[in-house]
């Protein structure tokens, strides 16, 4: 494993211990409110702390994106850390076993390499860019399905903002129509992942956010699959939306969501 990798994974775990341990005693933790719908607790905060802890130590010089501190521009920096400490707090809040861990690294630009630990499974997803995905100790790939009538879809529905949300529900109608099943777990960063190892065939979600989407899309990639922003472009990241599947899924996929794209639903 690349060495850079193996500091993602320790602080990937460390985090994962603070979060299970936190799980025992749901009654303990104190939620705050971001905006609308966007909770915050003394979990994700010590959790990302833990990862922010190990990666300054080993790497003073990478610039960090991570959710709860914001960003830390390091002037001349390579590499980025992009790190979602807990992904699925509410999930997490209500004790509804489905929320992860997520970091990924990027070198001058590029998703370089991707970490999703589960803690409830005790299931690590890795990948390093030409290197492959893998699932604990075993190489993933994602699903060889072809047929959009046999294909299982993951989504995020829309729940803080509802701008794009008659878009969002002419393209739910559709694919719920014409797929195998449509499933919302929760956990965007978990859902990515899930999708590079076949256990879903595709996946569309708007309005994320980098650190919900980084890490999961390098192990798409590694896994064979496709990802894409709303154009079948590479501007995920930064737009916020993301399209992604097996490659004919994917195909099949944006061809249903572009005719429902607003102009401000464009990329
Ligand atoms: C959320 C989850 C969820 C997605 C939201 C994200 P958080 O992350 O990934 O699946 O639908 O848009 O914000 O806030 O629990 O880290
Ligand atoms: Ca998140
Ligand atoms: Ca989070």
């Amino acid at each position: 494993m690349h060495p850079m990798l193996n500091i993602a994974v320790k602080a990937a775990r460390r985090a994962g211990q603070i979060i299970a341990r936190a799980s025992l005693d749901l009654d303990q933790i104190k939620v705050g409110v971001k905006q609308k719908s966007d909770f915050v607790t003394g979990v994700d905060e010590a959790a990302e702390a833990a990862i922010l802890d190990l990666v300054r130590e080993v790497y003073p010089t990478h610039a960090i994106l991570a959710e709860e501190t914001g960003a830390n521009t390091v002037t001349g920096a390579e590499y980025q850390w992009i790190i979602d400490p807990l992904d699925g707090t509410t999930n997490f809040i209500h004790g509804f076993p489905q929320y992860a861990v997520s970091i990924a690294i990027a070198h001058k630009g590029v998703l370089t390499h991707a970490v999703v630990f589960d803690p409830n499974r005790n299931e690590l997803f890795t990948a390093t860019r030409g290197a492959g995905a893998y699932l604990n100790d075993k190489r993933i790939r994602v699903s060889k399905r072809a047929k959009l009538e046999e294909a299982l879809i993951g989504t995020g529905f829309p729940y803080r903002s509802f701008d794009h949300a008659d878009a969002y529900l002419a393209i739910f109608k559709e694919i719920t129509r014409r797929t195998a099943g449509v499933r919302r777990p929760g956990a965007a960063s978990l859902d990515l992942a899930w999708l590079a190892c076949g256990r879903i065939d595709g996946f569309w979600e708007f309005g994320l956010s980098p650190w919900d989407m980084a890490a999961g899309a390098l192990l798409i990639q590694e896994a064979g699959g496709l990802v894409s922003d709303l154009a079948g472009e590479g501007d995920y990241l930064a737009s916020g939306n993301i399209v992604a599947g097996a490659p004919k899924i994917f195909a099949q996929l944006l061809q249903i969501i572009q005719p429902h794209c607003t102009p401000s639903l464009a990329r």
